[in-house]
């Protein structure tokens, strides 16, 4: 397991040295990151610098003071609290390829939480990260252009420790609460930029389909009864049926296979 940091801090010790250090030999150039204290948003700051000509790779922040959620929510990020990651990614993947980004991005979020704190974690299409039902971390993927040509900024949140905060308005749960103590976020960074970097040069190179494998592994919706709201399309209800080679989620409604392509997936209760 990673080394832990101070319980209860929630003072900056994330450093943009350690994290370099820690990333060891990368695939290809060392990329540039930079760690702030506090920031709107990481995925809008990397953007704006970006736009204006600052080649920054990655933006980490202590918080945010309007972190972003999917669908238009808000991401609580109190200082100290979580891990805030932006990842710029200057591909021309199509923007209906934005779904598979977002599993790609999901899939590293998971195993590098695994890697690093020792524990299983759970998939649910399309990028939510949870444990025992309970949410611990997401991915936001968003056109980045800036005028060099076609891009994306990979935005990651994950909750590390809300001990002292309240947290979002969904079942959700921490790093803290699941492993007893504090992860070093220096070394989940790290680890974390390191599996984005591997995952994304595979999906560049082969698409979705050569990690669709190890996204099944981890799916917690699996053969259950699910409600699917597109976007634009009809409520549907049905049984989840796993993923296709583009990372569509597969829904079984009576025998009639339903591919969606985006929108958002609830558990039926049991009646
Ligand atoms: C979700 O599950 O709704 C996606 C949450 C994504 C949150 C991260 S935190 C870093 C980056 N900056 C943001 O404003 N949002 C993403």
């Amino acid at each position: 397991m990673a080394g832990h940091d101070n319980p209860g801090s929630t003072s900056c010790d994330l450093s943009e040295e350690r994290i370099v250090s820690l990333l060891g030999p990368t695939l290809g150039p060392t990329p540039t990151l930079r760690v702030e204290p506090e920031v709107d948003s990481t995925n809008d700051h990397l953007a704006r610098l970006r736009a204006s000509g600052d080649a920054v790779d990655i933006l980490i922040a202590n918080a945010q003071s309007a972190g972003r959620g999917r669908r238009g929510r808000h991401w609580i990020s109190p200082a100290g609290a979580g891990l805030y990651l932006s990842f710029f990614w200057p591909s021309d993947v199509p923007i209906r390829q934005r779904i598979s980004l977002g599993l790609v991005a999901g899939l590293a979020t998971a195993e590098a939480i695994e890697q690093s704190c020792g524990i299983g974690v759970g998939l649910k299409w399309p990028n939510d990260l949870q444990i025992h039902g309970r949410k611990l971390a997401g991915c936001l993927v968003e056109a980045g252009g800036t005028g060099n040509g076609p891009a994306a900024v990979i935005g990651i949140g994950i909750n590390v420790d809300f001990a002292n905060h309240a947290g979002p308005d969904q079942p959700w749960t921490d790093l803290v609460s699941v492993i007893g103590q504090r992860p070093d976020r220096n070394q989940l960074a790290a680890i974390l930029i390191n599996r984005l970097r591997a995952n994304l040069d595979e999906f560049g190179q082969s698409g979705f389909a050569v990690m669709r494998q190890r996204w099944i592994q981890r799916d917690v919706l699996q053969g259950r009864c699910i409600t699917a709201a597109g976007q634009g399309q009809a409520t549907i209800h049905g049984r989840a049926a796993g993923l296709d080679e583009s990372g569509h989620l597969l829904l079984d409604q009576d025998g009639r296979i339903h591919r969606l392509h985006a929108g958002e997936v609830t558990l039926q209760r049991p009646s």
